[in-house]
């Protein structure tokens, strides 16, 4: 394809999603960006930053665990852009506590937001890609939801979903010129990731635990991401990819 690249990334405006947001970009993407209202400002610092490098963007403000709002969201997009060939779930929140005295609502808000989120942004968009004959979907899961740690079981349980949803997704659609594939983030240094790593003798074991010896940032996570979603990947589908320096080996 020689024309300019669209993505759609979730949760855009810090993070993991920030660095694939500006990875793309400079792969020569327009971007939808993503994120909830109250990361106004910090999405206008990405969206502003990723003009700066001479690429389209649109900002859509969304819940991804809020039917309505993704549907609005599909609309915008494809009104912008005409079409997504690219959409990085990305979109994800952490609450710690271990299973016994979980909160239900806690349960319920990590299931919604980072497994039912990602099934509805995916549903709103894929009559495109379909009518397309073209698509790349790439779901950031964890190793979380293969290796797991202890206050993470409804984190895990949410992974896990996803990174099985995308395997029966790969072959339903798989047909219709769309792939659908999973990277699992280790250990990065993030709002999110700094729950653990803020206690230094977390960060060290972690540290240890790790073959490349160091803490991942946003930045380690964008190669694996692009290329998942780059024609180079065409054959691709269904796959899971850990990208955490070395901590989980399948
Ligand atoms: N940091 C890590 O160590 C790590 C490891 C494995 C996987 N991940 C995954 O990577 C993704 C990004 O995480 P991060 O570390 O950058 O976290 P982060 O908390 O820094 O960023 C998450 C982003 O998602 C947005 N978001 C949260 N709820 C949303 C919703 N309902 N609708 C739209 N946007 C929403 C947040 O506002 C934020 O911008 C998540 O899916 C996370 O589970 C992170």
């Amino acid at each position: 394809m020689t024309e300019t690249r669209t993505a759609l990334v979730t949760g855009a405006s810090r993070g993991i999603g920030a660095a694939i947001a500006t990875g793309l970009a400079s792969r020569g993407y327009d971007l939808v960006l993503n994120d909830i209202e109250r990361q106004k400002a910090d999405l206008e610092a990405v969206a502003e930053n990723i003009r700066g490098m001479g690429r389209r963007v649109e900002i859509v403000f969304a819940d991804v665990s809020d039917k309505e709002q993704v549907e609005a969201m599909a609309l915008k997009a494809l009104d912008a852009f005409g079409r997504i060939d690219a959409l990085v779930n990305n979109a994800g929140i952490l609450i710690a506590g271990e299973v016994d005295g979980l909160a239900e609502a806690s349960w319920d808000a990590v299931m919604d937001i980072n497994a039912k989120g990602s099934f509805m942004v995916i549903q709103s968009l894929l009559p495109s890609m379909k009518k397309r004959g073209y698509g790349r979907i790439v779901n950031i899961a964890s190793i979380g939801g293969k290796h797991g740690a202890p206050q993470q079981a409804h984190y895990s349980a949410s992974k896990a979903a996803v990174m099985g949803f995308s395997r029966v997704l790969a072959q339903e659609v798989g047909p219709l010129g769309i792939t659908v594939n999973c990277v699992c983030p280790g250990i990065i240094l993030t709002d999110m990731g700094r729950v653990n790593l803020d206690d230094p003798a977390v960060r060290e074991a972690w540290q240890e635990k790790t073959a490349m010896a160091r803490i991942g940032a946003p930045e380690d996570v964008v190669g694996p991401v692009a290329f998942f979603a780059s024609d180079d990947a065409g054959f691709v589908t269904g796959q899971t990819l850990n990208v955490d320096g070395g901590i989980v080996f399948s």
